[in-house]
């Protein structure tokens, strides 16, 4: 979805900005756009396609800018042409946005009649003009005054979700934004001051932030950042130190942001668990977790509410939650939940998993949620986040920064910190006791080091994948927690190579599925020895009886199994509760393997988007 940043101090070149955005292109987007205000006026410019064909037109920019914005555009009204790029600009007003005008084709009409030209086919540049007639409206006070006025007016008369970049070519040191629906946030150096829609943006240029909040207008200037909201009510905020650096988002010398981030499974895990599980005592700390403010021991049941892969470590956690904790766990898509007639109360603890901490679905589920009248918790990857803000609690996923579009460390980290609340809520209302919460406490422990044995299978699924980039068509099975496993395997295939692939729990194969297996039909069977290995097995002979082909996940000497299979993929010898972070790779890695030899775009799949942040 489009990144938004913006800049004021004592000058930017043309490759700050343009560095910024490819920190943000991980987001998505189609085109892309640059305005620099310097005394001579504003330079704008727009590219269609990626970010180096803006690059070719950088030269045209001047040298340094003391004010300037910077737009990735990921198409929602018009073509992703060069005309429809942002920024907009309609007199003195330059604008670019990250959200949707819902009401755009009204106001279109409105100025229109007033006289303004469209140029584009975008809903954005409606609040261009917008902003340019309200100011034009003010005849008194100074410009900077005159803007805030008609900054007000304008998002009074808005509908949809925005984050805006504003230059005044009357007010050359000074930028504005306003924000409702769209993340933002602003960041602070010595004399110099930033906005943006994510912190990657930035990391390179400070550590100290503040998310915007909805409802809010921002005003920066080289040594202030001032914030009101719509109604001009002034807020006070703090900056917040983030520990993200440049290093975490670099490639490291892998050759994708997905496989760097395969890799970092083990410290994702690791980083979660760090001072949240205490060895000596075998208990989980709770004000770590961040759960220590919520009513744990007086929960009638969990709803956790997710999309796309968050989705999968939600169903997965469902499992072992309802083992531990003992107490209901429905699991929700945040695009079906608020639709719904939930019925929640105080006692229902609803828990929203999303990595970016901005996903549009999952963030309209969690306010119905909390309007409801639920106890809230977010469990999110990126600090600061607007679902962690609108949360009662929140519990950070440590992954890092994560780049790849598809999400991988990011999901075994959501596991560990779901599987951490399992055990705090076991913890607190006793449903394990010391001996049990100490047994659980060591098993995850081990975790991050026998995932890492199972990251040694990735030359393996490197040649393996030179047998499965070709077909048209696979299925994924498992049973028990290997099911939401088979699921994230089935939905990393798709969005990587563009190879359709289904997920069944093995059980219901019989039920339906089982009509397309045929010589034709690969099937990736997750059956590592746990509760339901026998079952799966079964399935594996079914699948066999039919002429299907086998693609094996179990462990390393299970020979059995291995006879079984046309292929095998063995991961190392592990319990149950270890079983699903550990079978989480090689699928990752099939995927990932899969999509590299048929050469498709690995860090930026076609038509996805890391920040889904519309409906
Ligand atoms: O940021 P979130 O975790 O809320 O994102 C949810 C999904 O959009 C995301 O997991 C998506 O399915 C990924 N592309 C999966 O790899």
């Amino acid at each position: 979805m489009c990144g938004v940043i913006g800049y004021v101090g004592a000058g930017a070149s043309p490759s700050f900005f343009l560095n910024a955005l490819r920190r943000l292109e991980y987001r998505g987007y189609d085109s892309a756009g640059i305005a620099m205000l310097t005394a001579d006026g504003v330079a704008i410019q727009r590219a269609e396609g990626k970010l180096s064909q803006l690059e070719r037109k950088l030269d045209q920019l001047p040298a340094k800018a003391k004010v300037g914005i910077g737009h990735t555009r990921w198409a929602t009204h018009g073509k992703p042409t060069e005309n429809n790029a942002h920024p907009h600009r309609s007199g003195p007003i330059v604008l670019l946005h990250n959200g949707i005008i819902e009401n755009y084709r009204q106001l279109k009409e409105r100025l229109v009649a007033r006289g303004y030209q469209f140029l584009s086919e975008t809903d954005t540049e409606v609040a261009a003009h917008l902003l340019h007639d309200e100011y034009k409206k003010l005849t008194s006070g100074t410009p900077e005054a005159r803007m805030r006025s008609a900054l007000r007016s304008v998002v009074g008369q808005l509908k949809g979700a925005f984050a805006f970049g504003i230059l005044c070519l009357d007010t050359p040191e000074v930028l504005y934004s306003a924000k409702l629906g769209s993340p933002l946030v602003v960041g602070q150096a010595e004399g110099e001051t930033f906005m943006a829609s994510g912190i990657t943006a930035l990391v390179e240029h400070t550590r100290q932030f503040m998310v915007v909040e909805d409802h809010e207008i921002v005003v920066l200037k080289p040594e202030s950042v001032e914030i009101e909201t719509f109604d001009g009510q002034p807020v006070t905020r703090p900056f917040q130190r983030v520990e993200w650096s440049v290093a975490m988002m670099e490639k490291g010398g892998y050759r994708h942001f997905m496989l760097k981030e395969i890799h970092e499974h083990p410290i994702a895990i690791a980083q979660t668990l760090n001072g949240r599980v205490q060895r000596d005592s075998g208990t989980i700390n709770l004000t770590d977790l961040g759960v220590a403010k919520l009513p744990l021991k007086t929960l009638s049941r969990l709803q956790i509410i997710a999309c796309g892969t968050s989705y999968y470590a939600a169903c997965l956690s469902k499992y072992f939650i309802e083992a531990t904790a003992r107490i209901p766990v429905e699991v929700d898509l945040a695009s079906e939940y608020r639709y719904r007639a939930s019925t929640v109360d105080s006692k229902t603890l609803v828990v929203a998993v999303s990595q970016s901490g901005e996903t549009a679905d999952t963030l309209q589920a969690i306010k119905a949620a909390r309007a409801n009248g639920a106890q809230t918790l977010a469990v999110v990857n990126v600090p600061g986040s607007t679902i962690a803000h609108m949360c009662h609690a929140e519990s950070l996923t440590k992954a890092g920064p994560e780049i790849g579009v598809a999400s991988t460390k990011a999901f075994a980290a959501q596991l560990t910190a779901l599987y951490l609340l399992g055990l705090a809520l076991a913890q607190e209302r006793q449903s394990l006791n010391d001996a049990q919460l100490r047994f659980y406490v060591d098993e995850l422990v081990k975790i991050p080091s026998l995932v890492e044995r199972s990251l040694g299978l990735s030359d393996s699924i490197e040649r393996l994948a030179n047998r499965y980039h070709h077909l048209s068509s696979l299925l994924f099975i498992g049973r028990g927690p290997q099911w939401p496993i088979a699921l994230e395997g089935s939905l990393k295939l798709k969005e990587l190579s563009y190879i359709h692939a289904e997920a069944y729990a093995a059980g219901e194969l019989k039920h339906g599925p089982i009509a397309l297996i045929d010589e034709n039909m690969h099937v990736v069977c997750l059956a590592p020895r746990d509760a339901y290995y026998e079952k799966t097995l079964s399935n594996i002979e079914e699948i066999k009886a039919r002429g299907g082909r086998i693609l094996a996940v179990g462990q390393e000497n299970d020979s059995q199994l291995l006879q079984l299979a046309d292929d095998f993929i063995g991961i190392p010898e592990c319990s149950e509760t270890v079983l699903p972070f550990v079978t989480a790779v090689p699928l990752h890695l099939l995927a990932y393997w899969i999509a590299v030899r048929k050469g498709t775009d690995v860090d930026q799949p076609r038509n996805l988007a890391k920040s889904v942040t519309v409906e």
